[in-house]
């Protein structure tokens, strides 16, 4: 049997991406959450509940190119949900996708 996908949830600290977190740890897939630093103490209890459930916290932010780069190159697949503020600027997600040259887009 294959290895399950690796997969890379941009935005899990959100209403939408912490359902989305659960359900990808919970189906066993190595999952990683990037987090902005500055909402590990606002959010703590969600951050809380990823490191329980085995997710890897890669430290990160949308604005932050080297950051998004470095962490698909952990991964296989990408999933955002991210603001609806931030929607137009998920372009910077698949430029940073292009660049790790290891995800589909
Ligand atoms: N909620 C709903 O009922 C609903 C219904 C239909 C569609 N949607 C759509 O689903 C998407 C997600 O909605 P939501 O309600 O889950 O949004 P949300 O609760 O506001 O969550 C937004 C997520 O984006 C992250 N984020 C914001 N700026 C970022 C940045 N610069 N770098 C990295 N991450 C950043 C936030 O991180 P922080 O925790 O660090 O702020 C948070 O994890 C939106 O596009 C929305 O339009 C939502």
């Amino acid at each position: 049997m294959s290895e399950k996908s690796k997969i890379l949830i941009i935005g899990g600290t959100g209403y939408i991406g912490k359902f989305i977190v659960a359900a990808s740890a919970k189906s066993g897939h190595p999952t990683f959450a990037l987090v902005r630093e500055s909402t590990v103490s606002e959010k703590f209890e969600i951050i809380e509940s990823f490191k329980s459930s085995g997710v890897t916290l890669v430290y990160g932010d949308l604005y932050d190119h080297e950051s998004l780069v470095k962490a698909i190159k952990q991964v296989d697949v990408v999933i955002s949900t991210v603001g609806h503020a931030q929607l137009p600027d998920q372009v910077k997600i698949i430029a940073a996708i292009k660049e790790a040259g290891n995800v589909k887009v």
